[in-house]
């Protein structure tokens, strides 16, 4: 009996929901140390040396041996690795070494390093829940590091094979020579291989953050591209100061959700894309109505994506917070009102988490 809503328990909801309530806090956990496998290679060693002791381990990856150790016990305990009888010789199976290291170009490993950079900001976020307002960018450690991570996984390798089929025709005009801006370009990956791609085209990359651009800039003159510029810009009033009629193609790559202005951003683009212009649009992919997500593969991690750092980035400009979830229809409405009634909208087998909108205007 639950004593304060005075309802009749069911034992077998209880220990359901309890097993699931430890599986909440084992997964959260060993998320986190997966986090830290990642980031310090352990993952990549453990592959490359097979079945190794934490002291192998430690001194292959040049590591402090009793934080190897601990870890081992949080990963093998976990599920990722395993260990023989004696506990002490660890091994990385092979299905698992695919997905948690380069080897196989599939590592997944690098999204884990989310938990923590959100998590940096939970007093914030907890203070925002009682008297409103948001967190800005800057208070998030790692954060255009891990999302140009993230970038280089979904956009950067699906680029050429994937992303500009959408299009038809974008691949020769690129290769003829044509005008390209990327809006939130964060540390600017996609565009930094465009520009090497195509190197008769113009790329320009607008960021309001100035840590990112600053890293795109060094990039560019590192890998001795002419064709690609970065300026730090806030997009907020972009409906009334973008240039008109000036590029052939934008593109937004999860860039628009969490804007403090969708709207005016959009509007910015509609205005500054030639009448035979282009607009690509990486957005997340999901309902704009809970009740359609209840069932989503990514459900959870995308409305918390949402509160620790999308929706709250925007609302610490004083914007509209969407969220990240803010759905297809919604797009389409935003879309619609800036000014643009076509568009297609794409899902791509890689990239599990977005759409692909390709919209004339
Ligand atoms: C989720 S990140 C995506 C970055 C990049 N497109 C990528 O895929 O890695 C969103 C980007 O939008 C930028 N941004 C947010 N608000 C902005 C604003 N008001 N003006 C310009 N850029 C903004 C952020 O700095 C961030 O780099």
């Amino acid at each position: 009996m639950c004593i304060a809503c005075e309802t009749q328990l069911n034992p077998e909801d209880l220990n359901a929901f309890g097993e699931r309530f430890l599986n909440i806090m084992n997964s959260a956990n060993l998320a986190m140390m997966m986090s830290i496998g990642y980031r310090t290679g352990l993952f990549e060693v453990l592959r490359e040396i097979g079945p190794s002791t934490s002291a192998e381990l430690a001194k292959k990856a040049n590591l402090n041996e009793r934080y190897v150790r601990e870890w081992l016990g949080a990963v093998t305990t976990g599920g990722i690795v395993e260990c023989d009888d004696t506990g002490s010789v660890f091994t990385l199976p092979a299905a698992h070494a695919a997905m948690l290291t380069d080897a196989d170009g599939q590592n997944v490993a690098y999204l884990t390093q989310f938990i923590a950079v959100l998590g940096a900001v939970e007093d914030r976020v907890v203070e925002c829940f009682r008297k409103g307002g948001g967190v800005p960018y800057s208070a998030y450690p790692r954060f255009h590091e891990v999302m140009a991570t993230d970038s280089h996984r979904n956009v950067v390798e699906a680029l050429e094979d994937r992303i500009l089929p959408l299009m038809p025709e974008m691949t020769e005009r690129l290769e003829r020579g044509i005008e390209v801006l990327d809006v939130g370009c964060g540390q600017g990956r996609a565009l930094l291989e465009l520009a090497r791609l195509f190197p008769n085209s113009q790329f320009t990359g607008f960021d309001l953050c100035p840590e990112p651009v600053a890293w795109a800039r060094a990039e560019a003159v590192k890998r001795g591209l002419s064709n690609v510029t970065f300026e730090i810009r806030d997009l907020t009033t972009f409906h009334e100061d973008a240039p008109p009629a000036a590029f052939d193609w934008i593109t937004a790559f999860d860039a628009i959700h969490d804007q403090a202005r969708p709207d005016h951003l959009l509007a910015g683009i509609r205005r500054a894309l030639k009448p035979d212009g282009l607009f690509l649009m990486q957005d997340v992919g999901a309902s704009s109505n809970i009740a359609d997500n209840r069932n989503h593969h990514l459900g959870p991690l995308i409305y918390t994506v949402s509160c620790m750092h999308c929706m709250t980035v925007s609302l610490s400009q004083g914007g509209l917070g969407v969220g990240t979830a803010w759905g297809e229809q919604m797009t389409r409405e935003f879309l619609f009102n800036a000014g643009f009634s076509d568009v297609d909208r794409h899902q791509l087998e890689h990239d599990i988490m977005n759409y692909y909108y390709v919209v004339k205007p």
